[in-house]
């Protein structure tokens, strides 16, 4: 029989995968609070279910940005999907796209854009804004022939956060696994170890940009035609100012806990987010989803769909394609099950209205 959770597949994963990887996997930045309050702060809800609906069958597709979807569930940019399984992210886009699910794939894939497009499935680029614009606007190319359908741009890492476990364990990306898509010399120092650094950490110091700013985004837009999303937008001032300058989505999302300690919990964020942009203006969520549940709580405070990260990666290092389709059709099972007893059967029915305090002390 098949994990009945999420739980069970974390088990399995944590038994296989070495342990500095699974402390660059699971960990995040100085206090781990921010990781923690992720998860956490789903207690606060309660969903109100209404009764005599029809639900015979529920809807969870949607085209999102000119992407079709079979489920609003989909994966977060992850970088080197290799350090848990050989196949890596090709292995990764064939069980995305066995759910039909969007695979936001990371600029520091561990196999080529060409090959993960081989692999079929609904795809996204993330990016991460480097000094060296040339590489930049080179991946941006390859993108659009290769038929990722938006560009991910993530703004909540002008540096990466202090990692402690990678820094105790002297992380680094171990040297036969490689970000294939960017020139090896860009990426020397992300395979540099030494105890008390992170290799990852001395290499974004390296080669991401920290001057960029709002005014910067006119070059990228004016080098594709792909939709734009920003992807790390955690208040209201962010948001409008992403609809100011022209953006087609954004991501609220504080990087699952691995960028600023103390910054507010994802979900927490969600609603003023929503509230301040256009309602045609699709936001998406991430950090803690680790249910059907609450995917459907993220949903209901106005998420349009709602990514996933480590879960992914437990499943590929449990299983493989097999093990990230399992995943993310369990989360898509829980959810399908979650709309029919809220009476709620279309992504739409999923507002304000489905979710209330969780009335007394978790
Ligand atoms: C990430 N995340 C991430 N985000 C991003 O924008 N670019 C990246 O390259 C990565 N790489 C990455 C690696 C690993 C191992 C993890 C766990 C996470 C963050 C990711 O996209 C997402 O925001 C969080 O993982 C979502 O939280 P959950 O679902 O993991 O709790």
């Amino acid at each position: 029989m098949g994990a009945l959770d999420l739980a069970g597949i974390e088990s399995a994963a944590r038994a296989r995968v070495p342990r500095d990887i699974w402390d660059f996997i699971e960990g995040g930045s100085g206090a781990e609070r921010t990781l923690a309050a992720n998860r956490k702060i789903f207690e606060r809800f309660a969903l109100r279910p209404r009764v005599l609906v029809d639900v015979s069958t529920c809807e969870l597709g949607q085209t999102l940005l000119g992407t079709r979807l079979d489920t609003p569930i989909g994966i977060a940019p992850m970088a080197y999907h290799r350090l848990v399984d050989e196949e890596g992210e090709t292995a990764t886009a064939q069980g995305a796209g066995r759910a039909g699910a969007l695979f936001v794939t990371s600029m520091f894939a561990s196999r080529t854009l060409e090959d993960i497009a081989k692999a079929g499935g609904p795809r996204w680029l993330h990016l991460y804004w480097l000094r060296d614009r040339a590489a930049l606007a080179a991946l941006v190319e390859r993108a659009e022939a290769a038929g990722f359908g938006a560009l991910v741009l993530t703004v909540d890492a002008p540096r990466i956060g202090r990692r402690l476990r990678d820094q105790r364990n002297g992380f680094a990306v171990p040297p036969h696994i490689h970000a294939v898509n960017l020139d090896a010399d860009l990426m020397a120092t992300s395979h540099r170890s030494e105890k008390g650094s992170s290799g990852i950490a001395e290499h974004a110091r390296e080669q991401f940009d920290t001057t960029l700013t709002w005014a910067d985004l006119g070059w990228l837009r004016a080098r594709t035609r792909l939709p734009l999303v920003l992807k790390g937008i955690l208040t209201a001032e962010d948001a409008r100012l992403a609809v100011e300058h022209g953006v087609d989505a954004v991501v609220v999302s504080n990087h699952g806990g691995r960028q600023l300690d103390g910054a507010i919990p994802s979900l927490a964020a969600l609603p003023e987010v929503v509230e301040a942009v256009p309602a045609e203006l699709p936001v998406l969520f991430d950090g803690g989803v680790r249910s059907g549940t609450e995917a459907a709580i993220a949903l209901a405070l106005g998420a349009r769909a709602v990514l996933v990260g480590r879960p992914v990666l437990w499943g590929l290092a449990v299983g493989g394609a097999d093990g990230v389709h399992q995943v993310l059709d369990l989360i898509r099972d829980e959810l399908d099950h979650t709309m029919a007893l809220l009476g709620r059967p279309r992504l739409a029915d999923l507002d304000r209205g489905a979710v209330t305090d969780w009335p007394c002390p978790t």
